[in-house]
């Protein structure tokens, strides 16, 4: 029963602005019009596929059923060649208008070869990489029958104790942004009716990453300008070409994201002309009685309906409660005609109306990942990941000449931890745990003594004694140590982001054996591991490196390749210190010594981060000199070129990351004190000098004014360059517009 009277004014509450219709094809419009109500309302239901231990992946009886009634619109969960293939046979041959299924699965990092986690890839500062990680991702997951994926995560997170964290890009909105630009090209190419594109569904819409206490599935209550301008842009970014949006399940304004018109009509249908699909996440519909916003499947369909919402993922409520709301007067038919229109439009897009089989065709012979180089690219990213946060008396990169090597902690020996959460089909990929890595890489005269620790938050003393027996021995020690991989990612959120239990004291007790040690660190976030940082001489943040980790980190241990990755996020000392992200406001009384009375600081800490955003150490120094503007001013149409020259002051070759951050010195608002928009590297030998330009343009530091609308006033501008946010120079011009 539905009630009306609350269902009005549910529905008042959300009177939502209109957005511009989808226009449609003649041929979706002729399937439109042939389509009842009911078959409207199924082909906005994402069912998830079955799934049990003893038939793996299954359809039951009831899903092929309703599927041959045409009252589903696409399957989640696939990962079988054979039951996708099913699914749309039964969905073109057996259905009424044979209207064919999207096959959905989480490509979060990898399909079969897994990549590092997502914040690892933003660490490795590599663009081109990233997109050919995802379009290796989508090749093997086209294989298994997949034809869109619920990835990119491309919320922006200022708090470590998120878990998500692990899925994103950091915390800069403009990396970010160029991230989600570089991904959705992976999986979708530039045509997304292609044989072998999938299409994305970025997600999730609408201030995620700003849960309030790093906590999933609650609230972001943030500003609107924090919205628009910390965490939109990497969906602004593809909003052009994302074939589809996944709806966040928290709040913002106190509004569930699945039924959001704020964001999910005026941001992006009208302020961004997106054509995409806006689907909600896993159950999101369900959740809003829990919320408070809905009394009910019926309330909360109409909701969806008219906040935005085009497919609902799990729940099921838009098939069987739409049909009745329409007819009741108390769902719009014209928004249901819209929500269907766009689904079809993307199936049309998709090429599923011209072919629906061209994608098995395609990935007829998958091919062995080995052969077809997946590995070795999945190798390549790793190691163009990991971040040396620290390297006293340059302990790295070790000799080569060594005969024992002792890696010791719980990641010492563990081939799928390596590859972190939301693995895909990666638990087959053959991981490389890090003592194969070094057995590998080292070869057949070197021993690797592994000490694997059964906890990640203990040891026993049989484990200390024979890790500690092992260090005294070695010629170097590799400490294996971090998060577990279920530590991060959804709804793994800590409120103590350190090492866990007592791997700290651990750490300790191996280093004071007083063999050349290097802590490897993994996890799905910046660890505000103080302890580690003052005791170990060297730290090289592995993340969670996926599949070819182990033989990644070992090269880069023993200095077959050089460490280049960049912090993407800032590193807290203590988690009472987040947020701590470079692009703060500033203080009307910024502390400049620790301690220091009646400035923003904290009595027991400093306020500086652990590690800088953008920090990371290469096997070799550089000096930085100071950066030269081309000019003292500049205007709206111009570009301005900044140089600085790096030098390469230590004894091996190595590359160098300039970073440029800029600030609106003076401005009618309070500006963040620095803004990360962009890098250049550059290679240089002992001695060698080179110089390093960026150019910049106003679009680079304009700020959100209303509506859409990003623009700079005239003012003095800050540029600062350095090779980490912590440690800039600066030059000043003037914007005059
Ligand atoms: C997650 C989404 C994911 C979906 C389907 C949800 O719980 O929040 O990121 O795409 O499940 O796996």
């Amino acid at each position: 029963m539905i009630r009306r009277a609350v269902l009005l004014a549910f529905l008042a509450l959300v009177a939502q602005p209109r957005d511009a219709a989808v226009a449609a094809s003649a041929r979706v419009e002729a399937l439109l019009a042939r389509m009842t109500i009911e078959e409207k309302a199924g082909q906005l239901s994402f069912e998830t596929a079955d799934w049990s231990p003893a038939r793996d992946l299954y359809l039951s009886d009831e899903a092929e059923e309703r599927l041959r009634q045409g009252l589903i619109g696409g399957f989640f969960n696939m990962h079988e060649r054979h039951v996708a293939r099913r699914a749309q046979e039964i969905a073109v041959r057996e259905t009424r208008l044979g209207i064919p299924v999207l096959l959905g699965y989480d490509v979060v990092h990898g399909y079969h070869t897994v990549f590092p986690m997502p914040i690892g890839q933003a660490a490795a500062f590599d663009l081109a990489a990233v997109e050919a990680a995802e379009r290796i991702a989508a090749l093997e997951a086209l294989g298994d029958g997949v034809n869109i994926t619920f990835s990119p995560m491309l919320d922006n997170s200022r708090d470590p104790r998120w878990g998500r964290t692990a899925e994103g890009a950091g915390e800069s909105a403009w990396w970010g942004a160029q991230l989600a630009a570089a991904r959705v090209r992976g999986f979708q190419t530039a045509d997304l009716a292609g044989p072998t594109a999938i299409a994305a569904c970025p997600k999730h819409l609408g201030a995620n990453g700003a849960s309030k206490g790093g906590l999933d599935y609650t609230s972001a209550e943030i500003t609107e300008r924090e919205l628009r301008e910390a965490h939109l842009p990497p969906f602004r970014a593809v909003a052009g070409f994302a074939a589809c949006f996944m709806a966040a399940f928290n709040t913002y304004d106190s509004v569930p994201g699945a039924v959001n018109p704020f964001i999910l009509r005026r941001i992006l249908r009208e302020e961004w002309r997106s054509t995409a699909v806006v689907m909600s996440d896993f159950g999101a519909l369900d959740e809003l009685e829990r919320h408070g916003v809905a009394d009910g499947p019926a309330s909360a369909a109409a909701l969806g309906l008219a906040g935005g919402l085009q497919m609902d993922m799990a729940t099921r409520f838009f098939a069987t409660e739409l049909p009745a709301l329409v007819r009741a007067g108390l769902a719009s038919g014209a928004d249901l005609d819209s929500a269907v229109r766009t689904v079809l439009a993307l199936k049309e897009r998709m090429g599923l109306l011209d072919d629906p089989f061209a994608r098995f065709a395609a990935s007829e012979e998958p091919g062995n990942p080995e052969r077809l180089g997946h590995r070795a690219a999945a190798e390549a990213l790793a190691e163009r990941s990991f971040v040396l946060l620290k390297n006293a008396g340059d302990v790295l990169p070790f000799a080569r000449d060594v005969r024992t090597v002792a890696v010791i902690g719980p990641h010492a020996d563990d081939p799928t931890e390596m590859l972190g959460t939301w693995i895909g089909r990666g638990i087959f990929s053959k991981p490389v745990s890090v003592a194969a890595g070094l057995r590998a890489v080292l070869g057949p005269g070197v021993e690797v003594i592994a000490v694997p620790f059964a906890a990640f938050d203990a040891v026993s003393d049989a484990e200390l004694e024979t890790a500690l027996a092992a260090a005294r021995r070695a010629d170097a020690v590799v400490l294996a140590v971090g998060e577990a991989a279920a530590m991060s990612g959804e709804a793994a959120s800590r409120t103590d982001i350190d090492l866990p239990g007592v791997q700290s004291s651990v750490a300790r007790a191996v280093v004071a054996m007083g063999r050349p040690t290097a802590a490897v660190v993994f996890s799905g976030r910046p660890l505000a591991m103080e302890r580690l940082s003052a005791d170990a001489p060297a730290i090289l943040m592995a993340w969670f490196p996926g599949t070819m980790g182990g033989t990644a980190l070992a090269r880069v241990l023993f200095g077959l390749a050089e460490p280049t990755g960049r912090m993407p996020m800032t590193t807290p000392r203590a988690v009472g210190q987040i947020p701590v992200h470079h692009d703060r406001l500033p203080s009307g009384r910024p502390a400049v010594k620790w301690p220091d009375i009646y400035s923003s600081n904290y009595i027991d800490r400093p306020t500086t981060p652990l590690y800088p955003f953008g920090h990371g150490l290469g096997y070799t120094s550089f000096a930085f000199s100071p950066p030269r503007l081309a000019a003292g001013t500049l205007d709206a149409s111009g570009s301005l070129a900044v140089s600085v020259e790096v030098r390469n002051t230590g004894a091996r070759t190595g590359t160098a990351m300039a970073q440029l951050y800029l600030r609106n010195r003076v401005a009618p608002i309070s500006r963040p004190m620095q803004m990360f928009r962009g890098f250049r590297r550059v290679t240089l030998v002992p001695g060698e000098s080179g110089t390093v330009t960026f150019t910049v343009t106003p679009d680079m530091f304009a700020y959100w004014q209303e509506g859409d609308r990003f623009a700079a006033p005239a003012g003095p501008i800050d540029v600062m360059i350095g090779p980490s946010a912590g440690e800039v120079q600066t030059a000043q011009f003037r914007y005059v517009p």
